[in-house]
């Protein structure tokens, strides 16, 4: 891999030669990037010595941009150590020197941070506010661990070793989905009725948008097309969320993306028909006989899916059924052309709409099945995920 090592100003920079000799050890490309503090503690002879490139460390020193090109040359950066001070800027999108811009502009690939700082400072609520929103953006900490710190004292604070850092950075290279892509459809679809209603459903989201973060986790890049909704995703580096509103808007977003992802989940509770005629200004009431309002059919996103899909790629549907709910799971698996479905049943307590929790039975095309006790939606995301990708 190209990694890029970002270097920050505390005592444990004199531990990022030995980091970058590592890496290169294991056949990695390797740059430096160093924060002007950083080069209190190690030189840039040094770090260019052991890295055998040059040194990023000024945003002005070449006029160009250096900080995008060096963001489109890494594939990863580990930031070793990392300060209270670089994790306080990321989170707040600080950008006032080499390293911090290139870490705003490196969003959207992996970056990993080995913490090290005095215990006390590793303990205030700003930097554990901060590391926690980091790490609701996709980026990793390793460590810090507990021992001696430069200051005399016990603690939690030590930048963890090397050798623990670059076991992170190959994991993450080893991340299940690393480089592939999947679709997932979240959420109710809402049809027009006239200005001001539609018709619609209690489907919350909160399945699908889980799904699209367990598949994050492993390391997919998720296009997410939600129906209307409050929620937001966490790993906003790693999911392309496109809100729609109709079933058809969503079969076009759906049908789009398709061909370009190994796979799709389709958890989307999407309308199976819509008004005929959505009028342009709000109906007004007519008289004491009753209104009738025609509808016609959408189209259905997964058998369309399903008729288009390649050999190599993954199709997973959701039932959700209220009675004879294997015989219509099974049904529909064949029909649509799908590899799996997962079948929850609105019998079961605690499972279906609006919960925080589910409760499925996965069945796959080749007659074998799964069943998932009550769970967090958020567990069963990631079990589905688990069997779907194996
Ligand atoms: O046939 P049924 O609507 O019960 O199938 C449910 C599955 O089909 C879900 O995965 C749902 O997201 C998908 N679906 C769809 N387009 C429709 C209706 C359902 O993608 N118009």
């Amino acid at each position: 891999m190209r990694i890029i090592v970002g270097i920050t100003g505390g005592i444990a920079a004199y531990k990022a030669p030995e980091l970058v000799r590592l890496l290169k050890k294991a056949g990695h490309e390797v740059r430096c990037a160093a924060t002007e503090h950083a080069l209190e503690f190690v030189t840039r002879v040094t770090l260019e010595t052991v890295s055998g490139a040059p040194l990023y460390s000024n945003l002005f020193a070449s006029g160009r941009t250096e900080h995008i090109s060096l963001k489109d040359w890494g594939e990863i950066l580990v930031v070793a150590p990392a300060t209270a001070n670089i994790i306080g800027k990321v989170a707040g999108g600080i950008a006032d020197d080499a390293l911090s811009t290139l870490l705003l502009a490196f969003s959207q690939k992996p970056v990993i941070m080995a913490p090290a700082m005095n215990c006390e400072m590793w303990a205030h609520p700003a930097v554990q506010r901060n590391v926690a929103l980091l790490k609701s953006w996709g980026i990793r900490m390793v460590g810090p661990e507990e021992g001696e710190l430069a200051c005399g004292v016990n603690g939690v604070g030590r930048m963890a070793e090397p050798e623990q850092i670059v076991d992170a950075v190959c994991q993450s290279e080893s991340l299940k989905l690393k480089g592939e892509r999947w679709l997932v459809t979240a959420g109710p679809t809402y049809e027009r009725i006239d200005s001001v209603r539609f018709i619609g459903n209690y489907s919350s989201g909160k399945m699908g948008f889980a799904l699209a973060e367990a598949l994050a986790k492993q390391g997919a890049d998720v296009e997410l097309v939600t129906g209307p909704t409050y929620l937001n995703v966490s790993n906003c580096q790693h999911i392309n969320v496109h809100r729609v509103e109709s079933a058809r808007e969503m079969y076009a977003a759906a049908t789009e993306a398709f061909p370009r992802c190994q796979g799709a989940i389709l958890s989307a509770a999407v309308a199976d028909y819509r008004p005929a005629e959505c009028a342009d200004h709000k109906l007004k009431k007519q008289g004491d006989e009753g209104m009738t309002l025609q509808l016609v059919q959408n189209p259905d996103i997964l058998a369309t899916l399903g008729g288009m899909k390649r050999e190599s790629q993954r199709l997973v549907g959701f039932a959700l059924e209220t009675d004879h709910e294997l015989e219509n799971a099974q049904g529909k698996l064949k029909r649509k052309n799908l590899d799996y479905i997962v079948m929850n049943s609105l019998r079961d307590k605690g499972a279906g709409f609006g919960t925080d929790t589910n409760k499925v039975t996965i069945l796959a095309a080749d007659g074998s099945r799964k069943e998932s006790p009550l769970l967090s939606k958020k567990e069963v995301a990631e079990m589905i995920v688990q069997e779907v990708t194996s």
